[in-house]
Formats: structure tokens, C-alpha cells, sequence
């Protein structure tokens, strides 16, 4: 396996040839979207905080320098995947440190809530992640204005949020369920004077395990069945060990992967609970899986694949980060598949790279749906019709995103004849040894 650096975007494309199925085990450790969080939560206790099962991964990485920029000190333990923060100091960032880091993740905007308690203020840089759409950050400026914080937009640079006086508890109510405004009210709420009710929240299995983590840590949460979080402030809350939770997009993502090459893949780690929406839609198309103890085994049983008509959503429905590795298994469903695409309004760029690989793939703005979306009428094309099975054929590929780049990947694999495909840094944000993973399962690549 090469030895990868993490910080250098210079080894960044891939030479695959394609046609040869997965087959092996790997292992897959917790999640990005949880683990990123619960590193800001740290920051809201003067103490040591130790998380464990944690992914090398980009994000990991930037999380960490943005950390020890306001202060704490991070050290980290690649072969145990533990990390330990010390968050006793901690002082307000140099704005153009922060800037350099900002370009590459939209974290940056969950430190508010932290510093505001610690510090009294906190700055913001201009957010980077995927470009997927707007992805605007309304709800979170709106949730911190509520909690009682100044926020001055003012700065050309980025967000000056200051709340001298502290936070109050406040009624707040999310006019869409995004998972990071519901992870930003947490961060923010958690210490703030008196009650605070948070109506229209996300609920994600990555939420409930960073409410998990600030319980330990000392806070009041709960959750009621009609997604309101209701949060009591606590003065002081102390440092916390957790275990995070596996990386559930991770694990599908490869489940797909042995689908699309008719492979047969071992996910050490994945758990059914956080997945059985992904499991069930698997089950429909064809795929076959085996649960146990240390996770589960996704196989190509042979002979054709079903089509299936699928609407991503919020937890409990089909992650939208699922979508696009599976919509490369559904090139080779026999028949016509449908993704109804309704969290992000611009999330099938990916689909033009695999048309000129021999995907036959239309998007349509119309919502091709059992109920109608928000993007409705607002001429995003957010629908996809895929009609299989279409062979493959390998091509230079540019990696658009993270998870559109891993099913760019994933067509490579599966496709006859060779592909190089470019920018794959990008995949380094969220597949923890990618390459590493790959040579595990027999591809063919350098
Ligand atoms: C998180 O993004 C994840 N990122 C995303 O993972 C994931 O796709 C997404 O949740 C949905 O599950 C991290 O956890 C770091 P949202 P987040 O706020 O929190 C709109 C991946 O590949 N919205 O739930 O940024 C927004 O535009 C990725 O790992 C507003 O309108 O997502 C989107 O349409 C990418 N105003 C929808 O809500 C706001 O202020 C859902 O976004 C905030 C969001």
C-alpha cells in the first residue's frame, strides 16, 4: 500500500483498471459527520476529552488544526484511532489562520456556540465543503440570533458573532430539518441560561450520539417523537470519553461497491441499525447481505439487479450521501430506477461523468416523487431516471465532490478498460485509507 499524505493534494489521481469484482474485508471506523462534532463539543469543557474510533481522514485533520488554533492540544493515536483534546486554554483564533483552514469545511460555523461560552465571541470564515448547492447558513445565524448572540456580517473576511452577556434559552423551530443547524442549537444551548426548545430538528443517528457525548459531559437533552429537543442549561460541563459510532455512509458506499463490480465485500464495523433503510433498498435491488456481530458482508448474488424508485430525506429515510454511490449500482439494475433527490437541490453533477462512461441517465426538474419536494417549480433538476443495465466504459474523470467522487471511483472499478480519475484528494475529506481499502479488495489501480 503507498503511504499517503494527507496534507499533499499532488498525488491526486488515480490510475484504475477496471472489470475485476471486489472481494475481501475491510474495516471502517466512525463517522465523519459525527466525529467532527463531538471534537467541537470538546471545546466547550476545560478538561481532557477523549474520542476513540476516529477515521484518518482530511476533516479529521483540519477539525484538529482549527482546535489547536483556539488553543487546546490535540494528539492523536493512529493505530488505536484515539483522539485526546485538552481544552483548558482556550484562546480566540488569528483570523487569517482560520481563513487558510476555511476553504475545506463547513465545521467552522459549530465552533460558535463553544466560543461564545468560553470566550464571549467567536469569528466565522467564509465556509468551504461540498459543492452541492447553496448551502446557505440561515438557520444557524438565525439559532445563535435567538440564543440572544450579535452577529455582525459586516466583516468581509466572514461572521463576527459576539453574546458578551452570555446565552438564554430560547423557542426556536427549524423550518427545515438540517442536520447542522440541529447541531448547532445543541452546541449553543447546552450552556445557555434556562430552557431552550428546539422544534423541527434533525434527528440522525450522528445527532443522537453527540447528544450522547454532551450528556456525558454534563448537559440535560431530551427528545420528544415529534422532533423537539428540549435542552436545559447547565453552568459548567466537563470532559467526556466516547466511542463514535461507524461511519454509516462509508459502509454503503462500498456495499455498493460490491454491487456495481458483482463483488462481495466485508464491512467490519458496519452496524444494521443506523442502516436498515440503506439495508432494505439494497434487499429490493437484489444485493444480498449478511449481518453479524462485526459487521456485514454485501455480495453481487449473479443474474440481474431490480430497478427501484428511491427519495432520499432526513433520518429515518435514504440519506442523501447514500444516493450516489448506489445510483452507479443502478446502471446495471435492468430496467428503469428513479432517485428522487430532496435534501440538496443540486446533488446530480455527478451523473455527467457516468453518462460518458455509457450510463444512460436523464435528470429532470419535476419532483419524481410520491409527494412533492420543496425544490418544486424551482428549477433545480433534482429527480434522475437511470435506465440498465449500461456496460461501463473506463474515462479521465475529474472528482467533483466527496461522495460524487467516490461513485466516480466506484464506475472506474466496474467499468471495462482503464480511467484516470482526477482530484482524487477529495475522496481523502471522508474515506479514511481509500486506497489502502482498495488494494484489500484486489482493484487493480496506481
Ligand atoms: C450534513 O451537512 C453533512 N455534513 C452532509 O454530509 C449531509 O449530506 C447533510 O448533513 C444531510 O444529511 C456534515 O455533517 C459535516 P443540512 P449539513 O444542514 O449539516 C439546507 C457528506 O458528503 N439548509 O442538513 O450542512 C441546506 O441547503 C455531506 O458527508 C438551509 O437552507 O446539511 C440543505 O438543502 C455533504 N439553511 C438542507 O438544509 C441552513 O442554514 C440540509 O442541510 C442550513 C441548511
Amino acid at each position: 500500500m503507498k503511504e499517503v499524505d494527507l496534507a499533499d493534494t499532488t498525488q491526486d489521481v488515480l490510475h484504475v483498471e477496471g472489470g475485476k469484482p471486489l472481494n475481501g474485508t475491510i474495516k471502517v471506523r466512525g463517522a465523519k459527520n459525527f466525529v467532527s462534532k463531538a471534537m467541537v463539543a470538546a471545546l466547550l469543557a476545560p478538561g481532557v476529552s477523549v474520542l476513540k474510533n476516529v477515521p484518518e481522514i482530511r476533516d479529521v485533520h483540519v477539525v484538529s488544526d482549527l482546535l489547536r488554533l483556539h488553543g487546546a492540544t490535540v494528539d492523536w493515536n493512529d493505530d488505536k484511532g484515539t483522539l485526546k483534546i485538552d481544552a483548558t486554554n482556550v484562546r480566540l483564533a488569528d483570523v487569517a489562520d482560520v481563513d487558510t483552514l476555511s476553504g475545506s469545511s463547513r465545521i467552522p460555523i459549530l465552533f460558535s456556540g463553544p466560543l461564545l461560552h468560553r470566550l464571549g465571541e467567536a469569528f466565522i470564515p467564509q465556509l468551504g465543503g461540498c459543492n452541492i448547492g447553496g448551502r446557505p447558513i440561515d438557520f444557524h445565524l438565525e439559532t445563535l440570533r435567538k440564543l440572544g448572540a450579535n452577529v455582525d456580517k459586516e466583516h468581509q473576511d466572514g461572521i463576527h458573532i459576539t453574546a458578551p452577556n452570555g446565552l438564554h434559552g430560547a423557542k426556536i423551530h427549524l423550518p427545515y430539518p438540517s442536520v447542522g443547524a440541529t447541531e448547532q442549537t445543541l452546541l449553543a444551548a447546552v450552556q445557555a441560561e434556562g430552557r431552550t426548545e428546539l422544534s423541527g430538528a434533525a434527528t440522525e443517528p450522528e445527532i443522537m450520539d453527540l447528544v450522547a457525548v454532551l450528556q456525558k459531559m454534563g448537559a440535560v437533552i431530551s427528545v420528544d417523537v415529534d422532533r423537539t429537543f428540549r435542552i436545559e442549561g447547565v453552568k459548567t460541563l466537563k470532559g467526556f470519553t466516547h466511542t463514535a459510532l461507524t461511519d454509516r455512509i462509508e459502509a454503503a458506499s462500498w456495499a455498493s461497491a460490491a454491487l456495481a463490480t458483482h463483488g462481495d465485500i466485508f464491512v467490519k464495523g458496519a452496524m444494521q441499525p443506523e442502516m436498515m433503510t440503506f439495508l432494505n433498498v439494497y434487499r429490493k435491488i437484489g444485493g444480498e447481505f449478511d449481518v453479524t456481530d462485526e459487521g456485514i458482508r454485501f455480495w453481487h448474488p449473479g443474474g440481474d439487479l431490480k430497478p427501484v424508485a428511491i427519495e432520499t430525506d432526513v433520518h429515518p429515510g435514504f440519506m442523501t450521501d447514500w444516493q450516489q454511490p448506489l445510483v452507479v449500482a443502478l446502471t446495471q439494475a435492468k430496467g428503469l430506477s428513479i432517485v428522487h433527490e430532496t435534501v440538496y437541490e443540486n446533488r446530480f453533477g455527478f451523473t455527467k461523468p457516468l453518462v460518458k462512461m455509457g450510463a444512460t441517465i436523464q435528470l429532470y426538474r419535476e419532483c419524481l416523487g410520491s409527494l412533492p419536494c420543496r425544490f418544486q417549480q424551482r428549477n433545480y433538476k433534482h429527480s434522475a431516471v437511470i435506465f440498465g443495465p449500461t456496460p461501463l466504459e473506463g474515462r479521465d474523470i475529474d472528482v467533483p465532490d466527496l461522495r460524487g467522487g467516490f461513485s466516480h471511483l466506484i464506475a472506474a472499478l466496474a467499468a471495462s478498460g482503464p480511467s484516470n480519475v482526477q482530484g482524487i484528494s477529495l475522496i481523502d475529506r471522508g474515506y479514511a485509507d481509500f486506497r489502502g481499502k482498495l488494494a484489500a479488495l484486489g482493484a487493480d489501480f496506481d
